[in-house]
């Protein structure tokens, strides 16, 4: 934990998390959660199953909203740091369309950017090359093994990650 900078990526204050189902309080997943993490800093959520770890980490990468309290990223709110693309997610388990080879999986999200067809082959190439996929650009996901899956995943969440402005891929939660 640091003290409150101006260098702070993402700030947690206050947070709880209860899921209601049929309107009826459930399980409280967070309570009172503070916490600060500054820039390069390497953090690891370590606990028991169910303690609420991959629940701090969607409601920080504003997939799910907090019962209570704030979180920012970037000095934004992460609802905006979601939108400008400030961080990529790898979720639990690999989340690839069936669909899709490999490849069209990674460019998806350079697609929804608007990258031209050029653009979204070569950056796809530079992140599959990262992780070693090469040679499984063509193949679907359903060819692969657990950790192939998982690093094609990983390659398509830093590509999410990539911040137009510097061109480099931003480092956060998941
Ligand atoms: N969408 C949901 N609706 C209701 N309860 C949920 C939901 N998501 C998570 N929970 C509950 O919140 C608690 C925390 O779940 P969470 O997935 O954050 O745990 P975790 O620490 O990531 O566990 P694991 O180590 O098994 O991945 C659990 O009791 C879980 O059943
Ligand atoms: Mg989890």
């Amino acid at each position: 934990m640091t003290s409150p900078t101006t260098d702070t990526v993402v700030r947690i204050a206050g947070v709880d998390k209860t899921f209601t189902r049929d309107g009826v309080e459930g399980t409280t997943a967070l309570s009172g959660i503070d916490l600060d993490i500054a820039r390069g800093e390497f953090v690891s959520l370590i606990g028991p199953s169910g303690c609420g770890k991959s629940t701090l980490l969607r409601v920080i990468g504003d997939l799910i909203a907090p019962t209570q309290g704030t979180v920012e990223v970037n000095g934004k709110t992460a609802e905006q740091a979601r939108g400008d693309r400030d961080y990529g997610m790898v979720f639990q388990a690999p989340v690839l369309f069936d669909w899709r080879t490999v490849e069209d999986n990674v460019k998806l999200p350079l697609e929804l950017m608007g990258y031209d067809s050029a653009r979204r082959t070569a950056r796809a190439k530079e992140m599959l090359d990262l992780v070693e996929l090469g040679d499984f650009l063509r193949h679907h996901p359903y060819q692969l093994s657990g950790g192939i899956a998982a690093r094609g995943d990983r390659s398509r969440a830093r590509l999410r990650a990539i911040h137009p402005a510097h061109g480099r891929a931003v480092r956060g939660a998941g």
